[in-house]
């Protein structure tokens, strides 16, 4: 191959070509040893080395070959030996800007300590909360549910009114909370959402029954922060609504929820409650998970976590009251239905043996892997 670097050192004349051809040939002897010793440079020093070797000022391959062959080429040949020149000249120069960036993309003339440990690059996992809500999700969607999402920024109506909580009604004071400060002329007012059951309406707006959907989300109060409360935490909603559902298909919906979330062995009931969606309203009720509904801890004592009742209040429910229907535009003498809304954090806490819902919300790693 080097035998065509010395012939760089000869004039044109003694190079013994005369054809287009033969040009053409020195010229690609040339630009292929460029090629083969672009691909081998590796350092800063390499590069330079190139550099200098092929397109410096003063003895390079290229002022070599413009001197030698191209200005001392007689007249008829200059034009094939200056446009192969040109040609060879560009094609170098584009290997050299590429080892260059090449250099500059990978700082391969870096000198590495191969000894050094690698970059841990932590794999975070699911927090404990979006776990849950897909064990709930799962429960759900084996007996024909689908979830549906909807704003955390609501308007009154359907936060509200639409949910037969009319203004002056008393349930607002424990939810008339985080309103939004708007831009004058905007219209409002808007609020952070104090629970998932506005997503109701929004549902039934859409669609005609049947409808069995649960609304997985954040919802906002003015609690203020402890073991049990906190301002944000998260809900899902439950509503099924089609032509003949039963308080018997409710009770055993959430039964078979129950059961399914906390163990085949735990018992539910419920109580009557108050909710002004829904007509009758109950709240749920499971067997303490932790006595095994006994009310006696198994140290003898009395068990702590249901105070010896042996239930465990989990959430409240009902059957859609006929109010609701009005606002959507169902037929309340052709419908009916269940709604549920249970409060995540609080059966996280309850399954999981967490004592303070705080603990959700600090992003201390220390407790987030003890659920990977
Ligand atoms: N939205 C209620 C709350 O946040 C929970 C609730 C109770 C939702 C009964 C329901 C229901 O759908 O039927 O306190």
């Amino acid at each position: 191959m080097t035998a065509i670097l010395e012939k760089t050192k000869l004039p044109f004349a003694d190079l013994g070509v005369s054809t287009g051809g033969e040009i053409e040939n020195l010229f690609r002897q040339l630009t292929e040893l460029a090629d083969a010793e672009q691909r081998k440079v590796i350092t800063d020093e390499e590069r330079e080395e190139f550099r200098v070797r092929w397109l410096g000022r003063n003895d390079s391959v290229r002022v070599r070959v413009k001197r030698n062959w191209l200005d001392t080429a007689p007249k008829e040949m200059r034009r094939w030996v200056g446009t192969y020149f040109q040609y060879f000249s560009e094609h170098v120069e584009s290997a050299y800007s590429y080892v260059k960036l090449a250099g500059e993309i990978l700082e391969v003339d870096k000198p590495e300590d191969l000894s050094l440990p690698g970059v841990i690059r932590p794999i975070g996992t699911h927090h404990l909360i979006r776990q849950v809500f897909q064990e709930i999700e799962d429960i759900f969607f084996s007996i024909g549910f689908s979830v549906v999402e909807g704003p955390e920024i609501e308007t009154p109506y359907y936060n509200f009114e639409a949910l037969n909580i009319p203004e002056f009604h008393p349930v607002r004071d424990d939810m008339d909370t985080f309103y939004l400060e708007l831009p004058k002329g905007a219209p409002g007012p808007l609020l952070l959402r104090t629970h998932t059951s506005p997503v109701q309406i929004r549902t039934m707006e859409k669609r005609q029954p049947p409808v069995r959907v649960i609304v997985p989300g954040k919802v906002y109060r003015r609690d203020n922060p402890d073991a049990t409360h906190s301002f944000m935490f998260h809900q899902i909603e439950g509503l099924a609504v089609d032509s003949d559902i039963t308080f018997c298909d409710f009770t055993g919906t959430i039964d078979y929820f129950v059961k399914q979330f906390f163990g085949e062995s735990v018992k539910t009931r419920f109580r009557p409650s108050y909710f002004p969606f829904t007509e009758p309203s109950v709240e749920f009720d499971a067997s303490c998970i932790f006595c095994e509904g006994t009310g006696t801890a198994k140290s003898g004592g009395t068990c702590g976590k249901c105070k010896g009742v042996g239930w465990i209040e989990l959430f409240g429910a009902g059957m859609v009251d006929p109010a609701v229907y009005g606002f959507v535009n169902y037929d309340p003498k052709k419908v009916s239905g269940f709604a549920f809304g249970i409060g995540i954090d609080r059966l996280a806490m309850l399954k999981y043996g967490i004592d303070d819902i705080q603990a959700f919300f600090q992003n201390d790693v220390r407790f987030l892997r003890q659920f990977p």
